[in-house]
Order: structure tokens, then sequence, then C-alpha cells
């Protein structure tokens, strides 16, 4: 097991799929971990069920919406007050759509850009802060992109365009945050059984598609995307900087 013990770590998108598993496996490890999202239900009974599990109650949930500089600035302010410092940062929230590029009205792109790329700007300036300030250990902040960062898809290219600027971004960032001693990576999910993906596999022709696309012949559990991330974001990977780790099954090499 990781260990992450005298870590606290902020999760965004902590309510559902991969950020909820990447939570648990953090909390597991022994950080005091704060779960984001806006909506507050799912936040608190994701908390719910990482405590039910632990000793010591070690998740808390925070509602904010990663967009929102206010939110974030009142995120960073209830960091600083009730720990003090934040070794981890995982910039996991992330939303989709489906459009072509000519039916696709301005907002739409925009809404996509801001939830998947603005976010990743925004909240890692906004703790990046409380990051730098706080004692020296490994301190590291995990991006969560995507394979369609790598290749674009059909009818997403908001979605992909916004993915390969996260894995841009994440490579500007970790220079920048070099020197306060802070790594700085991302992760690319393939195919992962989540919420975000849950009307897709539910035609049997998506799910096959990836089966037949996919090496290992098979979708992805957000487990297995948290694992890696976790790893990303831990001490066993103290050498790893600005680095992009694709976890899909291998889609790409089919
Ligand atoms: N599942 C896959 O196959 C796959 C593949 C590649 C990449 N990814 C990436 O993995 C990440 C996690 O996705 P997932 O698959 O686990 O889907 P998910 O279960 O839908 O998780 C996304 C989470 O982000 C939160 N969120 C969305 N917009 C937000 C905002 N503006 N502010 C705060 N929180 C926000 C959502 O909660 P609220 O709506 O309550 O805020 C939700 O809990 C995303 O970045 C996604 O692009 C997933």
């Amino acid at each position: 097991m990781l260990n992450f013990k005298d870590t606290v770590a902020v999760v965004t998108g902590a309510g559902s799929g991969i950020g909820k598993q990447t939570a648990k496996i953090l909390a597991q490890g022994g950080a005091r971990v704060v779960l984001v999202g806006r909506t507050l239900s799912k936040i608190n009974e994701a908390a719910e069920e990482i405590n039910n599990g632990l000793t010591e109650q070690a998740a808390v949930s925070f509602q904010a919406d990663v967009t929102n500089e206010a939110d974030i600035e009142d995120l960073a302010a209830f960091i600083k007050s009730n720990y003090g410092f934040l070794h981890v940062l995982v910039n996991n929230a992330g939303t989709s759509g489906k459009s072509t590029i000519m039916d696709m009205e301005a907002s739409e792109w925009d809404r996509i850009q801001e939830t998947n790329l603005k976010s990743v700007y925004l909240v890692s300036k906004k703790l990046g802060r409380l990051m730098m300030e706080s004692d020296a250990g490994n301190k590291a902040i995990v991006n969560v992109a995507s394979l369609s960062g790598h290749k674009a898809g059909a009818k997403i290219p908001h979605y992909s365009s916004s993915k390969a600027a996260v894995i841009n971004f994440t490579k500007a960032l970790a220079l920048e945050f070099a020197s306060y001693g802070i790594r700085v990576n991302s992760v690319s999910p393939g195919f992962a059984e989540t919420p975000l993906t849950a009307e897709g596999l539910k035609k049997k022709r998506f799910e096959e598609a990836i089966q037949r696309n996919t090496a290992l012949g098979r979708v992805g559990k957000p487990e297995e995307i948290a694992n890696v991330i976790t790893f990303a974001a831990s001490n066993e990977a103290s050498y790893m900087t600005g680095s992009d780790l694709l976890v899909d099954g291998g889609w790409l090499i089919s």
C-alpha cells in the first residue's frame, strides 16, 4: 500500500468515478483528504463511504465549482485554516459532450474548456501557493487528462483539444513548480466505467468497439486509473515530473 501518512490532499470531482476511487486510496494510505465537487450530496456520501472503512475520519467534503475563482479561494482558505498545509492535489474534475465542430455552439466549446482546462490552471494556481508554503517532503500535483488528448475522437473535438492542452499545461506547470519541490504529472485514462461513460457503455456496439480496439480486450475500472494517479502522487514517483502516464488498456497500440 502507498504511504500518505502526514499528507493533506485535495481531489476535485471526488463525488464519483475515478475521483472517488482516488480519494479512497489516498485515505487508505493515511492521507487527510478534501473531496471537492459541485453536488454536496455526492461528495458527502463519498466521504462517508471512505470514512466507514477507516479507524480515523480522513475524508471531508467541500462544495465548490472548479471553474469559479471565488469558490477556489474559499477552498484555499478552508485548507489553510483547517490543516495549514497542502501536499497533494489531484485535478480530476472534468466533463464531456458530443458534437461535430460545425454543429457546436461557442457556449458549449467554452463549457468544456472551462471545466477541463481552465480549472486546472485556476486550482493549481490558487492551491499551488499553499503547496509552495507547505513543509518539505513529497509534494505533487496530478492532472487527469485522457487518451483523447493523444488521439482525437469522433464528435468530441472540444473534449479532445481540452485534454491535449491539459497534457501540455502539465509540462509547463512542472517546469514552473520544480524549484518549489512540487512534481506535476498527468494521467491519461482510456475508457473506464464511470458516470461519464455510462450512457455510451449502455450501447452494445460501443462496448464491443472498446473490446475490439483495446489490446487488453476490455473496459477499465475506475480503481485501475486511481491506482496510477495515486502512484504519481506518491513519494514512490519522486523522480518523475512533467510526464504523462497513459492508462488505456493498450488502445493506442492496437
Ligand atoms: N471514464 C473515462 O473513461 C475517462 C476517460 C478519460 C478521461 N477521463 C477523465 O477522468 C476524470 C474523471 O471522470 P470520471 O470518468 O470519473 O467521470 P465522473 O464520475 O462524471 O466524474 C467527474 C466529476 O467531476 C465533477 N465535476 C464536474 N464539473 C465540475 C465542476 N465545474 N466543479 C467541480 N466538480 C466538477 C462531477 O461532480 P459534480 O457534477 O457534482 O460537480 C463528477 O463527480 C475527468 O477529468 C474525465 O475527463 C475519464
